[in-house]
Parts: structure tokens; sequence; C-alpha cells
């Protein structure tokens, strides 16, 4: 899928940001956990969220998606080896891990799929799944475990503030009939919002949003409505979008308090902006300082985000630096700026970016979901003509980006190879 964008003078206008995708993929695979109807709203509309319907269809679930609400019905669940090519297209396809053991205590799965920025190891969820009794069959492709001593409540440390590895151990715990302990858990907004999910349907959970959680036993879950929290990376996008090009831009529907730290980091580069609760409002910043940016767990600054603000330095006056500590090799956008005559460089795992005022349009690619939404910044500020390869992997995880985007003034539509050629 190929975007044709112009250069635009100015983006302005108004976007309601949408409902978070990292935290949904998690709740989504959480409700199949009970045996009750769940109605999930402001579920954004996303391929990664249809992907996991595919999932859900083939196990036998009955689920309906409009509107961005999904109903989800798993009374009639079965299980199925999980080793299918669905499993590879997303990262999040692992919480049918923990939520298997749970459910039938025994998975066969093919390992995820999902963004590629070097080594994306397991071995935190194996390792405590381990911990909990199950016994692994790991090869290079899939995970297969069994429980024949059933799961059991354990006090697991993690090594890691794994995302990932917290919402897995979680789902692994759920049903469990002892209480389990999860210590140097990962303490993101998406995991308060998929505790906070569970306890809706009846878990017994305390200490989202801390390094502990423990989960202790319930009777049964039981079905519930429940609204997902707004997408907190979509909305730091269009800040960083609307900081790079806007004269004025209002996003709603988001928490601010979860983009505090891409607001410190715009305060310390001058970043002309008005924050309320549960709305923001950027203007147009004629000088902008350089700064040095390291990523790291939450509240850290977002390993998500580093990638799209990247071209947002090229307009500082100086040079600026990005370290991101959680992954190393998530670098494919440095090498499509080039292109774009953006002088930016990596020296021992540092990015520096320095200002850069002739971008010129060209044809450059996407090589992972946050790195294509950072490119699409790109060519917004380059002069002339851009092709954007391969958005496939931005319409992962965001809904309606071409639609906002001509909403706020841009030049952007898709176009098919011959209009290149
Ligand atoms: C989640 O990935 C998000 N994905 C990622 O967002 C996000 O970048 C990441 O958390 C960090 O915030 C989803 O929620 C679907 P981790 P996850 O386990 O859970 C290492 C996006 O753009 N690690 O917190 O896979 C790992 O290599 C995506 O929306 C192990 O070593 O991230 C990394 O260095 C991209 N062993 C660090 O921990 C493990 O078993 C953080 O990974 C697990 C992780």
């Amino acid at each position: 899928m190929i975007y044709k964008i112009e250069n635009v003078p100015k983006l302005e206008g108004k976007i309601a940001i949408g409902g978070s995708k990292n935290a949904a993929l998690s709740i989504v695979v959480g409700a199949i956990l009970c045996k009750d109807i769940v109605i999930l709203k402001n579920i954004p509309d996303i391929t990664d969220i249809h992907d996991l319907i595919e999932i859900l269809n083939y196990i036998h679930c009955r689920v309906t998606y409009q509107n961005f609400t999904l109903t989800i019905d798993a009374r009639q669940i079965e299980y199925k080896d999980l080793r299918i090519q669905q499993i590879k297209k997303l990262r999040a396809s692992y919480y049918f891990m923990g939520a298997f053991l749970s459910l039938f205590e025994k998975v066969e799965i093919y390992k995820p799929g999902g963004c590629n920025f070097g080594k994306r190891p397991i071995d935190i969820h194996l390792n405590g799944f381990e911990k909990m009794g199950a016994i692994i069959n790991e090869t290079e492709n899939d995970v297969c475990m069994t429980c024949p001593n059933h799961l059991k409540s354990q006090q697991i440390t993690l090594s890691f503030p794994s995302v990932g590895a917290t919402i897995n151990l979680i789902l692994a715990s759920i049903l469990i009939k002892k209480t389990t302990v999860l210590r140097n858990v990962a303490t993101e907004p998406e995991i308060v919002d998929f505790v906070q999910f569970l306890k809706a349907m009846g878990a017994n959970i305390d200490g989202e949003g801390t390094k502990t959680i423990i989960i202790r036993k319930i009777k049964q879950l039981h079905g519930c409505s429940y609204t997902i929290m707004p997408d907190r990376i979509e909305c730091g996008t269009y800040l960083i979008y609307g900081a790079a090009l806007a004269k004025k831009l209002t996003l709603t529907n988001i928490i601010s308090r979860q983009v505090r730290s891409l607001l410190s980091i715009f305060i310390e580069m001058g970043v002309d902006i008005d924050i309320k609760q549960d709305q923001i409002t950027i203007y147009e910043t004629k000088h902008l300082k350089p700064v040095k940016i390291v990523t790291g767990p939450f509240p850290s600054f977002p390993t998500d985000l580093q990638q799209i603000i990247c071209p947002l330095l090229l307009k500082a006056d100086g040079q600026s630096m990005i370290i991101d500590t959680i992954y190393s090799k998530r670098i494919s956008h440095i090498e499509e700026l080039k292109k774009l005559n953006a002088n930016v460089k990596i020296v021992d795992n540092c990015m520096l970016i320095s200002k850069s005022n002739d971008l010129k349009g060209n044809i450059v690619t996407c090589n992972d979901l946050r790195g294509g939404a950072g490119m699409l910044l790109a060519c917004l500020m380059a002069k002339g003509k851009s092709y954007l390869m391969n958005t496939q992997w931005i319409e992962r995880g965001y809904q309606n980006i071409i639609h906002n985007l001509k909403l706020l003034g841009a030049s952007i539509e898709r176009c098919d190879e011959n209009e290149i050629l």
C-alpha cells in the first residue's frame, strides 16, 4: 500500500483520539476467559484488531464488531492448535499463551509476529509459566506447554518490567484457586486498563500501576461492558505532528498525564502548548531547542514515540540525541530519513539528529509501525512530492490516519505503483 504525500503549509483543526491499540489487544484476549457476553467499547478499527478477531473466530468465539464496539461470546470456545498463520501477524497473539493455560492448561502456538526491530525474546513470559508448573517445549518457531500437575500460584519476580510478560502472567494466574504475586511488573497505563477490565469481569486483583500485582482466587468471571482507554501513543503521534507542522491543532479524548514524558520534552524544546486534563492544543512554534531523549519503561519517554519525534528534531536549532534503552535496534527510519536529505546518523547506539532545513520529497519505505508513522511526518515536512511504501504497517496501529490528516489540511492519498513508475 502506498501513500502519495505533498508538502503542506500548515496543519490546522481538531482530532478526537481513538481507543488504545495496546490496551485493546490484551483486553480482547482476556475476554475469552469469561463464559458470558463481554462488550468492549472504543475498540480502534485497525488491522491488528481484525487479525485478532480472525483468531477468536477460529477458536469458536462468537464476535461482532461495529461502531468501534466489539461483542465477544466465548461460551462455545474450543481448544485448538494455534500454530496458524494469523498468530504470526501480530505481537499480541502471544497473550493466547496465558489465556489457554488458564482455560485448558495447555497451548500449542507459533511464536508471535509484530514489528521487527531486533530480537524480541519471550523468555520472561516462559520463565514465569515454567515457575507456575508449565512443562515447556520451545523450538525456533513455536511453543508447546502442558501442566500435568496443574498451574500453581507463585511469587514471581520479573527480570525486566516487560509489558507483555506482565499481562501474560496475569492471564495465566486469573483462575488459579490461590494467590499469585508478581513483582517488578510493568506499570504502563495499558496494564492498568487491562486489570481494571478484569476487575469489571469480577477478578480480584490489586496493585495495577505499581511494581507489584497481587491476583487472588475468584469463584468465576462474569460478563461486563468496558470502555478502552484512549491511545496514548496515537495521542503522542498527533502531538508531535502538531509540534512540527501545526498552525493550531487540538486533540480531544485524551488523558494528558499519560503523555507527560512527551509534554516535558515539548516544554524543554519551547513548544507553544495549552494542556488540559482531557484536551491539548498546540500552536505554531517558530524556534525549537534541541533535546536529549532517553527511552525507558513508563513513566519514562516511551520507545514507541522515539521514531516519530525524530523528524520533529530536524527542526530544532542544533543537534539532538535519542537513545532507545528498550529496543536499541529500533532504527529502521534513520536510513529512510537520509533519503529525504535529513542530517541524521547513529554513533554507538545513539541517534544524532541535526537541524535540516532542506528536506526534499522522495520514495521512502515503512519498515515497522511507528517508524512508518515517523516517515509519514517526515514526508509531510519535505518539500515537493513523496511516495511512502509499505504503509500497511501504519494501518496496523492508526485508525483513519489519512482521513484525519486530510481534515487537518494535509495533501495525502493512497496510490498504486504505476503512479510512481
Ligand atoms: C509492548 O511490547 C508493546 N506492544 C510495544 O508496542 C511497546 O514498544 C513495548 O510494550 C514497550 O513498551 C504491545 O503492547 C502489543 P516488552 P512488548 O515485553 O510487550 C525485552 C507498538 O508500536 N523482553 O515490554 O513486546 C524486550 O526485548 C508496539 O505498539 C525480554 O527480554 O514489550 C524489550 O527490550 C511495538 N524478554 C523489553 O523487554 C521477554 O520475555 C520491553 O519489552 C519480554 C521482553
